[in-house]
């Protein structure tokens, strides 16, 4: 299977010498790729079933499949830094594109709002199966087109508007969806936050506690866009427990490490756990919602019968029909994949090389005498406080110098942040993405070298321009997809 946009790309973009060599061979690669289609796919169903057709009708789309093929070519060539992003396996990328997008499915397996339902039925039932299986849970929803779909599928679920929710501040490495005031969490419901300390970077549980028991929230939630540390669950469900508060954790990031017995499986210890599969768990873009067990809803809602309705069917209510319609079945297709991928022995190799390439380029950090919030990594991520190293430099700046050079990453606010969120004094790195592109630990220090030369000098061209040649000979070596 081979539903490569890149050869369909037929135009090419100088400077790239090597991009150019690359569409030449996608372009002869698809003239024998017709040809193999028009010769073979009506002996070989699978293919049939997959691809070729499209293939052959999106010659007439030059302009979109020219900017897939430069994007493609962004890819290749860059070192991939941003702590969110990952690169699927082609498995993947072909469900994705596959014709389960034609396909409308409202509701849930065995009980649709369409008729037509058997195929995407045993899709999403595998999904659901593989998922339980990765996690140890007894409830999944592979439905929610996104994360925050997944946490405002619980909001909805388990408070009323302008009910009280307490979870990690946004600027301390909190996501939008756990309360910010310009997202649907922090405008319809009331929230409150918990910190970070500022003398170890390490989430303040003394504060949340305090918190939980002055203000006794209806939902607790654990998780992080950008805190490199194991979580305490246990000790937050006990407070949760004891204020009757649901505790829900959003395990977006480390989401493959945990699937991997690499970290603690919050599937054990909260009430609800919710999580992206495109990070580390290097899946399509799309949310999940999980429970260890289910249990009756604590706020006594009864079905038209009167009986107690269970957590779960409160969930699915709050996906569909509650914040979502027709779900997508060739993306819960594609989460299914790699489900599957995840649960195969080689998935744990990768996310031990992931971690182990973010302990050492940490250190790496550190020992060029940055400062890294709380002093190392647990996980596929570290958020570096510039001040200390370069007191002027801001993220914003240093995130466009290192764009320039091919070095994708993100600026990021740091707890106790002297500047504001558009401006950052941090910058946040991570490994999903280079470990899945094959560069194991060696490479580490070596990447950490060519960042802090930008950052030495951020306004030279020429500067910029000798470490992205440099980017660029590194990573040729490398495939999108190593594993
Ligand atoms: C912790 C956390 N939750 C939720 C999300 C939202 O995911 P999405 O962008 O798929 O809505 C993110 C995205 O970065 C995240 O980091």
């Amino acid at each position: 299977m081979h539903i490569r946009t890149a050869g369909i790309a037929p135009k090419v973009h100088p400077p790239e010498a090597k991009a150019e060599r690359v569409n030449t061979f996608f372009a002869f690669f698809w003239q024998i790729s017709c040809i193999c289609h028009f010769f073979f796919v009506p002996l070989c169903p699978v293919l049939k079933n997959v691809s070729f057709v499209t293939e052959i009708s999106m010659q007439k789309e030059l302009e979109v499949f020219d900017l897939i093929g430069r994007e493609r070519e962004r890819q290749m060539r860059g070192i991939e830094l941003i702590a969110s992003e990952n690169f699927v396996s082609d498995q993947v990328l072909a469900a994705m594109g596959s014709v389960l997008t034609n396909k409308y499915a409202e509701g849930y397996p065995g009980h649709r709002y369409y008729g037509g339902c058997e195929v995407v039925d045993q899709v999403e039932e595998l999904a659901r199966t593989r998922l339980k299986q990765l996690y140890g849970a007894a409830y999944v929803n592979v439905q929610p087109h996104s994360g925050a779909q997944a946490n405002m599928a619980v909001f909805m679920a388990c408070l009323q508007a302008g009910d009280t929710f307490l979870g990690l501040n946004l600027s301390h490495g909190g996501h939008l969806s756990h309360g910010s005031p310009v997202n649907f969490s922090g405008l319809m419901f009331h929230a409150l936050d918990y910190s970070v300390k500022e003398s170890d970077g390490l989430v303040d549980y003394d504060e949340l506690e305090r918190k939980a028991r002055a203000e006794r929230p209806k939902l607790i939630i654990a998780g992080a866009s950008a805190y490199s540390r194991e979580w305490d669950y246990a000790r937050i469900r006990k407070v949760a427990d004891e204020i009757g508060a649901i505790f829900m954790v959003d395990m977006a990031h480390p989401a493959g490490l945990i699937a991997a017995g690499l970290l603690k499986n919050p599937v054990k210890y909260a009430h609800i756990v919710t999580s992206t599969t495109h990070k580390t768990l290097r899946g399509p873009r799309g949310g999940i919602i999980l429970m260890g067990e289910d249990f009756p809803n604590p706020w006594g809602k009864t079905t038209p019968k009167g009986e107690v309705k269970m957590m779960s069917a409160l969930l699915d209510s709050a996906v569909f029909p509650g914040t979502q319609g027709g779900p997508l079945e060739h993306v819960i297709a594609a989460k299914c994949v790699a489900f599957g991928e995840a649960l195969q022995p080689e998935f744990k190799t990768y996310q031990q090389q992931v971690q182990k390439n973010a302990a050492v380029m940490a250190k790496a950090f550190m020992d060029k005498g940055y400062n890294i919030i709380s002093g190392g990594t647990d996980n596929h991520c570290m958020l570096v406080d510039l001040r200390n190293k370069y007191p002027e430099l801001t993220g914003k700046v240093a995130e466009k110098a290192l764009v320039a050079a091919d070095i994708t990453t993100n600026k990021n606010m740091v707890p106790f942040d002297s500047r504001s969120p558009f401006q950052t004094s941090g910058l946040r790195f991570g490994t999903p993405a280079i470990t899945t592109r094959g560069l194991k630990e060696d490479k580490m220090p070596e990447i950490v070298e060519l960042i802090d030369r930008v950052l030495q000098n951020p306004d030279s061209e020429a500067n910029i321009a000798a470490v992205r040649a440099e980017v660029n000979k590194m990573m040729a070596d490398y495939p999108l997809f190593a594993w």
